[in-house]
């Protein structure tokens, strides 16, 4: 494997750009108009530097190598909003938004563009990849591969396999996920794989209890921080994940299963969506941001 494409250049995006940069690989980044792409190139230039400053202060690399280093990676990648540049690629990752509709008009296309052999793969983190699949009309070349926000520091990244998917891409994916410096884990094609069918109930809880008044966001937040080691409180990591994205995961488990209780959907982030408050992409969610930071 040595080209990959990625679909989306967004919050996710944009990480699985530059991961697979790092790791040698050329990438077609693709996105839906000029200034969305120029937004995600611009965060990737970002990234590097400050992942190149670091390694020069923690001593693991020259200041030359350092950057170097992270001019390559940037060099290795072609933006571009043409997704016939796809045509080629050995494998195709698409981070565009939480919509099965969308995303299906988007792998019917790319089932018309990509050369045969090329594996298509969803950082979806609620829908059935089996449906991309099928609208790709090469349901064996597709599977999911779910990576974790930020992707530049998260370690994990789940590889999904349907029924469908043939051994030879389950192996491939699974090899791309290594070579991107990803633990990869296998999981079958069933509803947020692992991560999710346990994180995002989590959330909905912790909303829950915001809503009744149970306690503030502030208090929840350091309960699961200082009580169980958390990196981050559930209310600070829905709004780093995106409340709009967080809002479609729940919208389309609801409508699938509406008998499961686990999967309930918190007014209060309807409220939010509906306000434009998506979390820290937008500078507000439940809490103000300054960049990565909350203000
Ligand atoms: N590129 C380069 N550097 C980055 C970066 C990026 N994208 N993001 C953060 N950094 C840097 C920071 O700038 C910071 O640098 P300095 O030390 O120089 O200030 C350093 O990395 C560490 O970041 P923080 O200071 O913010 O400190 P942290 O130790 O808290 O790490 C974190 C941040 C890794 C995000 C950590 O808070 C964490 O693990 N949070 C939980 C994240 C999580 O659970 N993610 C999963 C979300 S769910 C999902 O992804 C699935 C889904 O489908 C919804
Ligand atoms: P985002 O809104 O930040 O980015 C989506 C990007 O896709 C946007 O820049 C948009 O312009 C672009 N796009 C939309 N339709 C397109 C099309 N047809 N062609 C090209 N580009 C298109 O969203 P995100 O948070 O990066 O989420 C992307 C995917 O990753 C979703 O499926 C989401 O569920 C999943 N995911 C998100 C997280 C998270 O924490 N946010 C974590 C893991 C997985």
């Amino acid at each position: 494997m040595k080209k990959v494409g990625v679909v989306g250049c967004g919050l996710m995006g944009h990480g699985i750009v530059q991961v697979a940069a790092q790791a040698g690989f050329d990438v077609v980044a693709v996105e839906a108009e000029q200034g969305f792409l120029d937004k995600g190139l611009g965060r990737i230039r970002k990234s590097l530097d400050k992942l190149a400053a670091k390694a020069v202060e923690k001593g693991k690399k020259s200041a030359e190598d350092a950057k170097s280093d992270a001019d390559g990676a940037f060099g290795r990648i072609h933006g571009t909003v043409d997704k016939s540049d796809l045509a080629d690629c050995d494998l195709v990752v698409e981070a565009i938004v939480e919509n099965l509709d969308v995303k299906k008009a988007l792998y019917a296309e790319l089932g018309g563009i990509c050369k045969p052999e090329t594996i298509l793969a969803s950082n979806t983190s609620s829908f059935p990849i089996a449906e991309m699949g099928e609208a790709s009309g090469r349901p064996e070349n597709m599977v999911g591969l779910h990576f974790f926000n930020p992707v530049q520091l998260m370690k994990l990244v789940e590889v999904v396999r349907t029924d469908a998917t043939s051994d030879d891409s389950f192996a491939k994916a699974r090899a791309f996920g290594e070579a991107v410096g990803k633990v990869p884990v296998g999981c079958k094609d069933t509803p947020g794989f692992v991560v999710n069918r346990l994180l995002v109930p989590y959330m909905v809880q912790s909303l829950l209890m915001l809503e009744r008044g149970d306690a503030t966001k502030q208090d929840i937040d350091a309960a699961m921080q200082f009580g169980c080691g958390h990196p981050m409180g559930p209310i600070t990591l829905t709004d780093y994940v995106g409340l709009d994205t967080t809002l479609s995961i729940l919208q389309g488990w609801c409508e699938r299963y509406p008998d499961e209780p686990a999967f309930a959907i918190p007014a209060i982030l309807e409220q939010k969506v509906s306000e434009g408050k998506l979390g820290r992409k937008t500078g507000e969610g439940f809490y103000k941001w300054d960049g990565d930071k909350k203000a």
